[in-house]
């Protein structure tokens, strides 16, 4: 039976934590799903890593519906969010909608977009039309050009206050999850305990309620240089199963992500 929403929020509540990666085709999305993950994102992150672009600003709304159709065809039971490229959803909310639908009717169950206080219209507009919406704060990839680079976030008091607001402002508007991206520690704790929607973190320490890695990067596959909060699973793995049932597990038992990986 598919995970939806509602299974996720009770897991919040249990005090389970969420495990997702990215995927982008069908057989991976197969493998995943085996091994038990509960939700992969269809990440925009396939700019870099399927097409070799430095950010992910050139993916097109044709490029994530055509991913968003190959991995639904292999994952009949994870909780599918996609991404929304970058255009697509700035201009206006309706806008938005038309381009979230086309990526709903792809086979996603969730789409994602990135920011905060701005997007608080669209993201109303759409979850008030039956689109669920993931937000995306800390370091959100398609403003890379504004924000000087791939850089931490949220260490100043000014930017950790913003980010805690933002993340309340995201969930009034029907945000049903967060993902909070490269940002202190202690601050993604912060924001999660306010939270009352499943926070799922990636390089934002071990206190949220669930943790995402970019597939490539914990398979170790991608020749880019490798952020800190990455971990290689093929590491002393035999297979591909092998690496991604020992992700599932750290993220479940909280062994991941450790100090190491964390800001
Ligand atoms: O596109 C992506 O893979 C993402 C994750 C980094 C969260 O947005």
């Amino acid at each position: 039976m598919r995970i939806t929403l509602s299974t996720l929020h009770k897991m919040m509540r249990d005090g389970q934590k969420i495990s997702m990666l990215t995927a982008y085709d069908a057989s991976f999305a197969a493998l995943l799903d085996a091994a038990g993950l509960e939700t992969l994102l269809v990440g925009d992150s396939l700019g870099n890593v399927l097409q070799g672009h430095e950010s992910t600003l050139p993916v097109s709304l044709r490029d994530m519906v055509y991913h968003t159709q190959c991995v639904s065809r292999g994952a009949k039971r994870a909780f599918i969010i996609g991404d929304m490229p970058f255009g697509t959803f700035q201009i206006s909310p309706q806008e938005a909608f038309r381009n979230a639908a086309e990526i709903m009717a792809a086979g996603a169950q969730m789409v994602k977009i990135e920011g905060g206080r701005p997007m608080l219209d669209t993201i109303s507009f759409l979850t008030e039309r039956g689109i669920p919406v993931c937000g995306h704060l800390g370091l959100t990839p398609q403003s890379v050009h504004q924000l000087g680079g791939y850089r931490v976030q949220g260490k100043a008091e000014d930017d950790a206050q913003r980010m805690l607001d933002d993340a309340r402002i995201l969930e009034q508007a029907g945000a049903g999850m967060i993902v909070l991206e490269a940002i202190p520690a202690a601050l993604a704790s912060q924001i999660t305990a306010a939270a009352n929607v499943p926070t799922i973190g990636i390089g934002a320490g071990v206190d949220c309620h669930g943790q995402v890695l970019v597939l490539h990067d914990m398979l170790d596959v991608y020749p880019g240089k490798k952020a800190k909060f990455v971990k290689n699973y093929m590491k002393g793995a035999g297979s591909i199963q092998e690496a991604v049932a020992l992700y599932v597990k750290e993220v479940r038992d909280g062994t991941f992500p450790g100090r190491e990986h964390s800001f």
